[in-house]
């Protein structure tokens, strides 16, 4: 007997016990709990043949963006390629086969047409949407789901999954208001869905509610931050709103906290990106973090020459230049030259958008700020081609806010101060950035 997911979708090469654990897992990456690898590593290990466990497994060595997954991933695409697979699964070896060669846009267009086709196919939904995010394409975070929803009901195992997601692309394309609603549904169906979660974090923060979110996180901690590998993202979005409203001590005692953010002492690259992010926004602030970029450079260190995401490159670069490692970001310069020659999509994203950020973090660790203005003035606007999400690179504006300031430019600074806040009009963080500005001199 043919078994299937838990959508029904037909599951090549798999037996009963195999399905389950495949099931398990599943149901582990749609909430980003528990340890769904080695759940799926156990249903592989009974069906050597099963086409979607090797796919399954695959996604979680690739979306995490780790340099290290893809020599896994190759050998759960090889092993699936020698299987029996009908058109679905096929269709998923294709993406996975992009992705592999680095073609991240056309692993999402292959995604797409499966789900256009099958739109009941949760893994090529949430495979496609981490594509996205990894893309930076703010409207297929919404639109890939949106259009999959008329074939989805309530009751249905992993409808809080497709919420959960459609409640992301909604934040990323700004209709915040139903945006909340999605996350908020998804949330009361399924309270351990950690990027339905996370999608609520993304309104509150891009609507300044710092203290809404400060309730909003605290709510249900044991839910999103135990056992979740969203855990140190989510704690870092609840020590942006501390930030926000200038509450210094308790955001560094997050990022030192070994539950929390890991005092960058984590090896998880999505982790890494949230230790670099915070302890430079903290920089920005004139915080001294102290000898805290030391672990965190000796955390990316191994990364330097990678040259896979233009997006880690750049908060490797913050931890290097924090440290005051020249070596590294040499090193990294070094492997965007090389990534710049080469094929996939990243060559074109690190030219565009990676390398010129890269430089402008160095220039302004080096105290250069007028060259890091210049750099990332053509680059702001299309900085969502080297992915992540609006709140991740509100760090590219906050960091051209003070190099206009640190180099001088009042009317370029007040300039920048001015559009945020137009979008922020309570937030307590542009009010002292303009209370700062004005305390300049004029001729400055
Ligand atoms: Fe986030």
């Amino acid at each position: 007997m043919i078994q299937k997911d838990e959508q029904g979708n037909p599951l090549s090469g798999a037996d009963g016990e195999a399905a389950a654990a495949y099931t398990t897992a599943q149901r582990q990456f749609s909430c980003y709990v528990g340890d769904p690898v080695a759940t799926i590593d156990a249903a592989i290990a009974r069906r050597p043949d099963f086409v979607m466990a090797h796919a399954l497994k695959a996604y979680l060595m690739l979306l995490g963006a780790e340099p290290a997954g893809f020599a896994p991933a190759r050998e759960c695409y090889a092993a699936a390629r020698r299987a029996a697979a009908d058109d679905r699964e096929r269709g998923h070896l294709d993406a996975i086969g992009h992705f592999l060669d680095g073609n991240l846009a056309q692993a999402g267009r292959t995604l797409e047409d499966i789900a256009i086709q099958h739109p009941n196919d949760l893994l090529a939904l949430q495979a496609g949407h981490l594509t996205d995010f990894l893309n930076g394409d703010s409207r297929m975070l919404r639109d890939r789901i949106a259009r999959a929803l008329p074939s989805w009901r309530p009751d249905m195992p992993g409808y809080h999954a497709v919420l959960g997601m459609h409640a992301f692309g909604l934040e990323e394309t700004a209709l915040y208001a139903r945006a909340e609603a999605a996350g908020r549904r998804a949330l009361e169906i399924e309270p351990r869905d950690g990027w339905a979660k996370h999608a609520v974090a993304h309104v509150i923060e891009m609507q300044c509610r710092p203290a809404d979110g400060i309730r909003f996180m605290n709510e249900n901690l044991a839910d999103w931050a135990e056992d979740s590998f969203l855990s140190v993202h989510n704690w870092w979005h609840l020590a942006l709103y501390h930030l926000e409203i200038g509450d210094i001590d308790t955001a560094l005692a997050f990022y030192d906290h070994p539950d929390r953010i890991k005092g960058g002492r984590s090896p998880v690259i999505f982790d890494m990106l949230d230790a670099s992010a915070m302890l430079w926004r903290l920089t920005l602030r004139g915080v001294d973090v102290g000898d805290r970029w030391q672990p965190l450079a000796e955390a990316w260190a191994p990364y330097a020459r990678s040259g896979l995401f233009a997006f880690n490159d750049a908060h490797a670069v913050m931890a290097f230049a924090g440290a005051g490692r020249a070596d590294l970001v040499e090193a990294v310069l070094a492997a965007q030259e090389d990534a710049m020659r080469g094929a996939g999509d990243n060559a074109r994203i690190t030219a565009d958008v990676g390398r010129p950020v890269a430089l402008a973090l160095a220039a302004f660790a080096d105290g250069d700020h007028r060259a890091a203005l210049d750099l990332l003035r053509p680059v702001r606007h299309i900085a969502n081609r080297f992915g992540g999400s609006h709140a991740q690179r509100d760090l590219i504006d906050l960091t051209m806010i003070e190099a206009a300031t640190r180099a001088g430019d009042r009317a370029t600074a007040a300039a920048l101060v001015a559009e945020r806040a137009d979008l922020r009009p309570a937030s307590p963080l542009t009010r002292m950035l303009r209370d700062r500005l004005e305390a300049l001199p004029a001729a400055a």
